[in-house]
């Protein structure tokens, strides 16, 4: 089976290719993401792998149906990109990853963490310049502060349980509290109640209609000046404007993010000799209490080895129809 594979990067040749070796399908991979401008080109195949930024619109599922293609291959969680009725109409079935790995996420939102509250990115630059002065480097104890945790699926878990190995109390908030997490001793609250009590906030629920821009001017002044924020999740969680406004009047006093809201013409892109024309996100880049990475949590190598493997499995399955309707994984 010939299968053509967008918005390839470097790393996720190297991945898929090994996972391949079990399959032997015939991989084209391509740099271009998946839209109008490139979907004419395709021939001969069966299957098409995309992520995040592909656009399976329905005029491009239209023409991936003229051409014969069966499947659609989402190498990530989330299909918010793809048109699955469309899909349905014209009789492809779309598949994704559901979890790779919960811990990836989990510990890169504590790494920002760590490295926000003990600066040690400033501080690996300083000594490098031979400074060894200690000013502006403080940080606070996480042992005993509270941690307030919206969402708790399976990265608010993986999370919530390396807080609980810190020391911290935890809060939770999730539309479906979890008996197995309130037995670790963490409280589900109400969210506002979660917002007013927590020194560190990280957020761990889907971007969904009712939760887009959770954090806004009217969950902001519920919390605790001097509060730090956490996002791994999707940027349209939080309102930027707003959360912009609230680094400049200090009542959060420090943000780390792994998304954000316009992320789509930005991230997975080398833009350094480019001049970028989005102002929040330059804005958010120049306050010293901002980390901002560009949507790496998930990226370790367990995780690129899981994500091959259960596309490519998924992919098998389905062109042998053995792989039952099932939502988490076969969308269609
Ligand atoms: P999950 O489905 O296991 O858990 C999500 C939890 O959020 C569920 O318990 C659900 O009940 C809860 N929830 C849904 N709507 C809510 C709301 N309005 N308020 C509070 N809780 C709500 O998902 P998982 O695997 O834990 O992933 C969470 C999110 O992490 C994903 O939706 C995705 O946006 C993000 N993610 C980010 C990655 C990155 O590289 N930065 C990689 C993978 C996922």
């Amino acid at each position: 089976m010939k299968i053509e594979f967008f918005s390839a990067k470097k790393y996720d040749k190297l991945f898929f290719d090994e996972a391949n070796k079990a399959y032997s399908f015939d991989i084209n991979y391509h740099e271009t993401h998946l839209g109008p401008h490139i979907v004419d080109l395709i021939k001969d195949a069966e299957a098409v792998c995309v992520f995040v930024n592909d656009k399976l619109t329905r005029a491009v599922i239209e023409v991936l149906a003229a051409k014969g293609v069966k499947i659609i291959a989402l190498r990530c969680a989330g299909f918010n990109n793809v048109d699955l009725q469309a899909a349905k109409e014209f009789n492809i079935a779309v598949c994704r990853v559901p979890s790779y790995s919960p811990e990836a996420v989990a510990e890169h939102a504590v790494a920002m963490l760590l490295t926000i509250n003990r600066k040690t990115h400033k501080a690996y630059n300083r000594v490098r310049e031979q400074n060894f002065s200690l000013d502006g480097l403080l940080g606070y104890n996480l042992f005993g502060k509270t941690v307030g945790v919206i969402g708790t699926g399976k990265i608010g878990k993986a999370f919530i349980n390396i807080m609980l190995g810190f020391g911290c109390k935890v809060l939770a908030y999730d539309i479906y509290p979890d008996p197995s997490i309130e037995a670790k001793g963490v409280d589900y609250v109400p969210l506002e109640k979660l917002l007013q009590q927590s020194n560190i906030i990280s957020l761990h629920c889907p971007l969904t209609a009712e939760n887009h821009y959770l954090i806004n001017n009217k969950t902001i002044n519920q919390m605790q000046p001097g509060v730090t924020l956490l996002n791994t999740s999707r940027g349209a969680l939080i309102n930027t404007a707003d959360i912009i406004e609230a680094l400049k009047t200090k009542k959060i006093a420090a943000l780390c993010i792994d998304v954000y809201e316009q992320e789509e013409t930005l991230f997975f892109k080398d833009l350094s000799l480019e001049i970028i024309g989005d102002d929040q996100i330059q804005r958010l880049m120049s306050f010293p209490n901002v980390l901002l990475t560009a949507h790496q949590a998930f990226f370790t190598k367990e995780a690129l080895q899981e994500i091959a493997q259960v596309t490519l499995d998924s992919i098998s399955q389905i062109d042998k129809n053995t792989m039952p309707n099932n939502a988490t994984v076969k969308l269609v």
